[in-house]
This record gives structure tokens, C-alpha cells and sequence, in this order.
């Protein structure tokens, strides 16, 4: 199978580092092609936990190439500080890792400005992970943004740091009335970045190209989940990239077609951290057995995730706005136990049933969601064959395959490697 696209299909935290990591070990090349630090992806070795936010899962695997595409934004102290970690691992990223020149790079100044802009909306706040994510976004689009290969020529580099720095000097002086850093620092640290990321930078387009003229296996690391695509998703909050399958098109400059298989990971229930709608969001007390049993705090931030019923609505939407091969289904040993679930089957607006998602915020935030009950299960965490799963449990993943018309064939039991059912007849047989 030789171009893998995983992709989230909720609100991020679908646990899609898992299943790259899993996958990664059998791919030659890894590629991150949106997002920035936002992301927090969890890998597990034995004890050891190891959070990701910008470097691709694969980094793990040390005979694969990384790249991190034109689509990425950048935090480049972030960067320098997983390269550290992952050599303090035994493990050397020279001649693997490619930073696209095209990347844009998140300035501190675009987190000064995130946290100044979330403050001024108050109760209607987004609640970002304040990584700067949006505004890096946001001066990308207005041409403004600095990109890596600017950083590596010092005219060029004095000379779009310099604009920039006006631009959010001006916008945190007289906008927010906030102190910025001075000129000086701002264009001390680009150098610096432009030293520490030189050997990495390059070409990330031409690679991935390469590789799939060469037949590898590339694996396409998606960020986030498809309801936060800043087209697709509960607007506006949203991240401002795109985690939906279009995200490696653009952002790596692949042609859609050479993408072999498009594998969706779905949580066996619903998070989401941040403001925003969320139609299955649950009562405290099961949220919040849920969220201690699953682990559910944020990656990058910490906070507590909201906590809802599997939703195969948006699942069913998300399906399709990906074009889904097949479903990875993560954290299923995490409903072990309980006496019955809800699934919600249908999304009603003002009494009518909506056909698909909510276009709209205000209908976004009316929508009910409606449930059908399904039966609890024991304990099926051991367990490592799909036939040897509880009987409800298997019931449950074929409500979730008939829905939405997408086949099962991964499912993870568990934060280790081991804990994954993979299906026999399937692509990813391991
Ligand atoms: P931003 O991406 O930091 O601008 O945040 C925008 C929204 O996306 C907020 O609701 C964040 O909580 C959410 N978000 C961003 N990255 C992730 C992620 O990796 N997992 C889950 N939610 C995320």
C-alpha cells in the first residue's frame, strides 16, 4: 500500500499518533503537510511517553525519511527543542528530516498577538492552544508571512522580518496596547533559526515525489480532525488549516490521486477541547468517569477534554469529505464496563432531522443530537482477535462500519503497540 493518509475524523485527539507510530515502522517516508505545534501527538515506548507536537510520528523509526511540507507553519524554538530530544533517543535526524523552504514560521509575536486576540473575546474566546496557529495563518494569507528559505538569506531575511516585525509591533502597540519584543531580539532569533534549521531545510515537494515514483510506502500524518478544517468544520472554531484530506494535496503538492488509501481514525467516543459546538457532548458524571479512564487532557495544553457519545453523523460526513478506505477505531478498552451507550444516529433541527451537518454556527449550536442505545460490554482489553471481542463490543464497530459505510480495520485496545486488532484480510494486516 503505498500512500497511506490518515486523517482525524473529530476534533483532533482521535489518537492518531498511535496508529502513524504503528504504521510508521512499515513505512520508508512520513510527512506532515498542515497544522504547526498544535498538534500533540502521544507515542508510547514500554514507560516512556513522547509527545510530538511538530516533527512527524515517523521520526521514531530511524530508516525513515521525515518531511514537514509547505502546508506546516513552523515554531521554530518548538522544533529545536524535539530535535534535541529525539537525538538525546539514540536517534539522528541529519540527512532525514526535510523542512520545506515554502513553510511558514510562527514568530513569538504571533502567539503574543493568539493570546491577546483570545483575551479580547472573552466568553466567545475560541479557546486555541496558543501556539500562534492562527495568526501564522493569518499573515500567510495576507502575504506577509516569513517562510523558511526566507530565513536563510540575511538580506532577505533582515528584510521580511523586518515588515513583519512592524506589522505586529504596530498591531500589539496601538491595537492591544501591549509591549512588543523589540526589533533587535525579533531579528536575533531568526537568526538563529536560520542556523539551527539549515541543515534541515530544503525541498520536501521533490522528495515525496521521489518516493512515490519509487513505489515507497509514504504516510501522510494528519493533524487535528476533520471538524476542525477551517472550511469543513464547526466555524469558527476551528483550527485555520486544513485536517481533511486536502491538507496533503496542498500542503505537500500531492496530486490527489496518488493517494492509495485514505484511513480515518475515530475515537470509539467524541472529544473536544476548546469552545465550539458539540452535539453529543455528555453528563458530567459519565464525562467525567470517561476523561479519567481515558486519560483525556490535552497534549499540548493540558486542559481537560470535553467529553461526548460517538457521533456517527459528523462520522458519516467526515467518511465522506475524505473519501474513506477504511477505519482505524482507537480507545475502544476505554468503554469496557459500562452498562449501556448511546450512539447518537441523527442530528434534528428545531424537531426535523438534518440530513448531513449543520451548515451554519447558529445551527451548529441548535442541533440536537438523537440517540440510539446500545448495550455495555466486560472487559475486552486483552483480547487480540476481532472474533474473540465481547459480543456487544463487535456489535457496537459494525453499527459504526454499516453507518457509515466505511469497514473496520484497525482497532486499538490500548496506549501499547500490542494492544491493535488489525483486520486479517485488510492492508494493514501487521
Ligand atoms: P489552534 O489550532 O491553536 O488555533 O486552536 C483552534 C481550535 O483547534 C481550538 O479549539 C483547539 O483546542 C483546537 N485544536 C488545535 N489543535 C488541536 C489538536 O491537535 N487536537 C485537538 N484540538 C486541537
Amino acid at each position: 500500500m503505498p500512500v497511506i493518509a490518515v486523517i482525524g475524523a473529530q476534533w483532533g485527539d482521535e489518537g492518531k499518533g498511535k496508529i502513524v507510530d504503528l504504521l510508521a515502522s512499515h513505512a520508508q517516508m512520513v510527512a506532515r503537510s498542515q497544522g504547526g505545534a498544535n498538534a500533540g501527538h502521544t507515542i508510547r515506548r514500554g514507560d516512556r511517553k513522547i509527545v510530538l507536537h511538530l516533527l512527524p510520528s515517523g521520526v521514531l523509526n530511524p530508516t525513515a525519511q521525515c518531511l514537514i511540507g509547505p502546508g506546516v507553519v513552523v515554531d521554530a524554538d518548538e522544533l529545536i527543542e524535539e530535535l534535541a530530544e529525539i537525538e538525546a533517543l539514540g536517534l539522528s535526524l541529519k540527512g532525514r528530516l526535510t523542512i520545506d523552504l515554502r513553510a511558514h514560521v510562527v514568530f513569538p509575536t504571533h502567539k503574543q498577538i493568539e493570546v491577546c486576540q483570545e483575551k479580547a473575546l472573552g466568553n466567545d474566546k475560541i479557546g486555541t492552544t496558543s501556539r500562534g496557529i492562527g495568526p501564522a495563518y493569518c499573515d500567510k494569507a495576507a502575504r506577509r508571512g516569513v517562510r523558511v528559505g526566507d530565513l536563510l538569506n540575511a538580506e532577505t531575511r533582515k528584510k521580511s522580518c523586518s515588515a513583519l516585525y512592524e506589522h505586529h509591533a504596530k498591531a500589539l502597540k496601538s491595537f492591544f496596547k501591549e509591549q512588543p519584543p523589540s526589533r533587535e531580539e525579533f531579528l536575533r532569533q531568526a537568526e538563529k533559526w536560520a542556523e539551527a534549521l539549515s541543515p534541515y531545510a530544503g525541498d520536501a515537494v521533490r522528495s515525496l515525489r521521489e518516493a512515490v515514483a519509487a513505489d515507497q510506502t509514504v504516510l501522510l500524518e494528519g493533524a487535528q480532525g476533520t471538524f476542525l478544517d477551517l472550511d469543513l468544520g464547526t466555524y469558527p472554531f476551528v483550527t485555520s488549516s486544513h485536517p481533511t484530506v486536502g491538507g496533503p494535496v496542498i500542503g505537500l503538492g500531492l496530486p490527489p490521486r496518488k493517494i492509495d488509501y485514505v484511513l480515518g481514525v475515530l475515537k470509539a467516543y467524541c472529544t473536544r477541547v476548546g469552545s465550539g459546538p458539540f452535539p453529543s457532548e455528555m453528563e458530567d458524571d459519565m464525562a467525567d468517569m470517561i476523561r479519567q479512564k481515558g486519560g483525556e487532557y490535552g497534549a499540548t495544553t493540558g486542559r481537560p477534554r470535553r467529553i461526548g457519545w460517538l457521533d456517527l453523523v459528523a462520522a458519516r460526513e467526515a467518511a465522506y469529505w475524505n473519501g474513506l478506505s477504511g477505519w482505524a477505531i482507537t480507545k475502544l478498552d476505554v468503554l469496557d464496563g459500562l452498562k449501556s451507550l448511546q450512539l447518537c444516529c441523527e442530528y434534528r433541527l428545531g424537531g426535523n432531522p438534518l440530513e448531513g451537518a449543520p451548515l451554519t454556527t447558529h445551527d451548529w449550536e441548535s442541533v440536537q443530537a438523537h440517540y440510539e442505545a446500545h448495550p455495555g460490554w466486560d472487559d475486552g482489553r486483552g483480547v487480540r482477535e476481532y472474533d474473540a471481542l465481547p459480543a456487544n463490543a463487535r456489535a457496537y464497530l459494525e453499527r459504526i462500519a454499516t453507518f457509515t459505510g466505511v469497514p473496520i480495520q484497525m482497532i486499538s485496545l490500548g496506549a501499547g503497540q500490542e494492544a491493535t486488532i488489525s483486520a486479517s484480510n485488510g492492508p494493514f494486516h501487521l
